[in-house]
């Protein structure tokens, strides 16, 4: 089958063409890059052993999005673009609801003109609002409680409006959970830009010395250990679940829903104990306030998928943390550089036109740990560097268990290589 994926260079996206295209499909992916890089795509297509085809656009553009339809032809759409930070959507909702909802209108105005009427969109589970009880299924009312999760709603809802006017269209609404890990391989993985909103990503930054400590969110929930449950579901499972989704559109018309999730909780201690199972070092966090808007437990019922897509989950917690931390492990700086086993650093342009200042504060109780840590730090931060084009990395010792790491503009890089120096003199 000939399918146009949107989004399809960002996280869930490039592990989503890489199983199509495993399974014998011919993709399009169409992105503007706002939050990812061609680089996996072509990582992608290096593990598929054939490549999905790209064209750099926006969906909100339908001049472009036609002349994409056009010149491919597919015959269905998985449709993954769009922005998804919770918090920056309460700051620039506009952008956020021109982006998703009036992208995915310019869309969905397309695929009518070219005649596909098969999709697959990518909806949240934060559309079940505070309202419900846990675990969630897919006939409760939904209602949420954000800019970025209402702008998930109302696709749902020009979706099911849609489906309603033509019984040639044919729609699933897949409600993810939480998706962490990475493809096995550690070639693909999720490269967020900046601090990252999300857990694991989080923990992947501080066990790769980029970020100093976990900053855990209230453990004081009513909780077995006091802190959040989650239900954390492998991307690969995720990416399986789109395929069986598309599948079973073939068969049957109309709008369908979806959650894709484990039906199961994991507290965030869990979770921070399995990477660090993972890792095989203590990985720094201190519990801390509340989140604003967060709730206590939520998972999926995902009984349905089950029952009408014959797909459940097969990846545990363990190879979750194991996948992700390969992933970022082998790239500490995504795909802006990477430091596999055996390769050298590279200098590539520079990314960011006004690099933020980037500094880690080390902290560590024993030599061991300290020295691991440091270590970690200052590879990320000579990556960093290399990025940027900033001149070099100075270690201080602040004292006996705290060193910064940060980039020097004034120190030549050379020096930066004499970190085992500072790590024990200074
Ligand atoms: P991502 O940011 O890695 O991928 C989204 C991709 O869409 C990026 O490559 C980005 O460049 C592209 N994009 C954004 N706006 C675009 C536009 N106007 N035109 C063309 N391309 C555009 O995010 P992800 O984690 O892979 O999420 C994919 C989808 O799944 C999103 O719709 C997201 O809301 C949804 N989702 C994600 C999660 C999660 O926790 N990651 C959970 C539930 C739902
Ligand atoms: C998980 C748990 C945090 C970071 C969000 C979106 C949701 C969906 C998935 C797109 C919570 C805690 C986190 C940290 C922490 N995305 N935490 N320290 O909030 O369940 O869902 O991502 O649709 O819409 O809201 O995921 O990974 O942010 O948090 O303690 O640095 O980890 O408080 O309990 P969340 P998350």
């Amino acid at each position: 089958m000939r399918i146009l994926v949107t989004g399809g260079t960002g996280y869930i996206g490039s592990h989503t063409v890489l199983t199509l295209l495993e399974a014998g499909h011919d993709v399009v992916v169409v992105d503007n890059l706002s939050n990812s890089s061609e680089e996996a795509l072509r990582r992608v297509g290096e593990l598929a052993g054939r490549e999905a085809a790209f064209v750099r656009a926006d969906i909100t553009d339908e001049a472009a999005l036609d002349a994409a339809f056009a010149e491919h032809a597919p015959e269905a759409v998985i449709h993954f673009a769009g922005l998804k930070a919770v918090g920056e959507s309460v700051t620039i909702p506009l952008d956020y609801y021109f982006n998703n909802v009036a992208g995915t209108i310019a869309l969905l105005r397309t695929m009518e003109r070219h005649a596909v009427r098969t999709i697959v969109f990518s909806s949240s589970a934060t559309v079940y609002g505070e309202h419900n009880p846990t675990p969630y299924v897919e006939k409760m009312e939904i209602g949420a409680m954000n800019p970025y999760g209402r702008t998930k709603e109302q696709i749902e809802d020009i979706l099911t409006d849609l489906g309603a006017s033509d019984p040639a269209w044919r729609i699933a609404l897949l409600r993810y959970f939480n998706p962490v890990g990475a493809h096995p391989s550690g070639r693909i993985g999720e490269d967020p830009q900046g601090i990252p909103n999300n857990l694991v990503p989080f923990i992947a930054q501080v066990a790769v010395g980029r970020r100093e400590k976990l900053m855990v969110f209230g453990g004081d929930y009513d909780t077995p250990d006091g802190t959040c449950l989650r239900d954390y579901i492998h991307v690969m499972d995720l990416a399986e679940g789109h395929a069986a989704a598309l599948h079973y559109l073939q068969g049957h018309d109309g709008v369908h829903r979806w959650n894709l999730g484990s039906g199961h909780g994991t507290s965030v201690l869990q979770m921070h104990a399995a990477f660090e199972k993972a890792v095989g070092s203590p990985i720094p966090y201190e519990i801390a306030p509340r989140r604003a808007g967060d709730l206590p437990a939520f998972w999926a019922d995902p009984s349905a998928a089950l029952a009408d897509l014959g797909w459940s989950t097969t990846r545990t917690v363990e190879a979750m943390c194991e996948d992700h931390w390969r992933w970022q492990k082998n790239n500490p700086m995504g795909y802006a550089l990477s430091l596999e086993a055996g390769e050298e650093p590279q200098a590539r342009p520079s990314m960011s036109p006004h690099p933020a200042p980037y500094r880690i504060d080390v902290t560590a109780g024993d030599p061991p740990s300290l020295e691991q840590a440091l270590n970690r730090a200052v590879e990320a931060a000579i990556a960093q560097a290399l990025m940027e084009g900033t001149r070099g990395v100075l270690v201080t010792r602040r004292s006996p268990c705290t060193y910064t790491v940060e980039l020097s503009r004034i120190v030549p890089f050379g020096t930066t290589l004499e970190r085992d120096e500072s790590v024990q003199g200074r």
